[in-house]
């Protein structure tokens, strides 16, 4: 699929998660495979302007990261545009602007959802960031502030006129938060309100079979993906596999699963050093220990490692542990398997779908 002058192999992207969409997350992801673009962690434009080591340190990138788009958060119209300026120059793909980030600190300086509040504003600092580059310049948002607040529609019509090159919605009010059913009816209400530009649909998409509803209910040209590729890196590749043949690929092995988890440490640690790769690893290592079985003693252990010697040697005590519950031949009893997650919009009314359904991972900005 195209993003302006930008093809992309899949229409399958990885949505910014603030403290988790790093560049070795994005090159596992990569590797793994079938994921069309990925996205940075939201950066403050002002802060790239000033050079600041830690929003550089957010754009660090490589030539297997591509390619790739950084999402920028600000409200200064000159700001931003210079910013992508800075950031086109750099060779990245395509920009994203954050307006659907539900965060206090964003929201009070008029970035964020406060945005869709103010659509020409808006739009005319769209417009100067989409005049200044070539590259594609791409918005994110939620559907509105509240339920009686459904601006998505609108501000998507927007910046159509003024050349996004296309729109990222996550079917949810700012209002919600996390909670509740992702709102595909909202989405279909932006798709419909732009003439030609891909409308990306996001929001709990944790399956193959919840990506393709998303895409056949709302008409949205792709699917983008957050908590769902951190709970299974393989995501995109099983949602490509299930898109093109309608067959499901089996689940990552556990041995698979090890291998990756080990290979995402091995990356930490060469971008962020051994001792700090370590120290983030802490919080990343659960995320894949959810499709292990039972792993309270990995996760008892894992918060404390902080080298690559001493992770080894918890992953090695956990083999030994997890033998219990192993059958003869190796694998997992069945009744110790972990139970599928399922997208808020694949449960029925009766099951509906429980506050925290798909886990929220605690991050630095805590109440995303
Ligand atoms: C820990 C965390 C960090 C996030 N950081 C960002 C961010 O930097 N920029 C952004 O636009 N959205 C951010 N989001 C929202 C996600 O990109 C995505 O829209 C949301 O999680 C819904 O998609 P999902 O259900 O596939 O995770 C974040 C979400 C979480 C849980």
């Amino acid at each position: 699929m195209r993003i302006g002058p930008l093809t992309v192999k899949t229409p399958l992207f990885l949505s910014p998660l603030a403290g988790y969409t790093n560049l070795p997350f994005r090159l596992v992801i990569r590797e793994v495979g079938g994921v069309g673009l990925c996205t940075t962690d939201l950066v403050n434009a002002r802060s790239l302007l000033e050079k600041r080591a830690k929003a550089f340190k957010l754009i660090e990138t490589n030539a297997a990261d591509t390619p790739l788009a950084v999402q920028l958060f600000g409200s200064v119209p000159e700001e931003m545009r210079d910013a992508a300026i800075v950031l086109a120059s750099r060779g990245v793909a395509a920009v994203d602007i954050n307006m659907g980030c539900p965060v206090r600190k964003v929201v009070h300086v008029g970035g964020g959802s406060a945005m869709m509040t103010t659509l020409r504003k808006t739009a005319a600092l769209v417009a100067g960031m989409v005049n200044a580059v070539k590259i594609p310049i791409t918005a994110k948002m939620r559907l509105g502030w509240d339920a009686d607040n459904l601006t998505a529609p609108d501000l998507a019509r927007a910046l159509e006129e003024v050349g996004v090159a296309a729109i990222f919605v996550h079917g949810r009010t700012r209002e919600q938060g996390f909670r509740g059913t992702v709102n595909l009816a909202g989405i279909r209400q932006v798709v419909a309100a732009v003439k030609t530009i891909p409308v990306i649909g996001n929001g709990d998409v944790v399956t193959p079979q919840a990506a393709k509803k998303m895409l056949d209910e709302t008409g949205c040209a792709g699917v983008s993906i957050g908590r769902g590729a951190f709970y299974n890196p393989w995501i995109f590749q099983q949602t490509q596999h299930f898109l093109t043949t309608g067959n499901l690929l089996p689940e990552a092995s556990f041995a698979e699963r090890i291998r990756v988890m080990c290979r995402h440490l091995d990356l930490m640690v060469a971008v962020f050093g051994e001792e700090l790769g370590c120290r983030m690893f802490r919080k990343v290592a659960p995320w894949y220990a959810r499709r292990f079985g039972p792993a309270g003693e990995f996760n008892k252990q894992v918060v404390t490692v902080s080298s690559r010697a001493q992770f080894h040697t918890i992953l090695a005590n956990y083999f030994q542990w997890r033998r219990q519950f192993l059958d003869a031949t190796g694998e997992l009893l069945p009744r110790f398997q972990s139970a599928p997650l399922q997208a808020s919009f694949m449960c029925t009314p009766a099951e509906a779908a429980p506050q925290g359904a798909i886990p929220v991972p605690r991050g630095p900005v805590e109440v995303w």
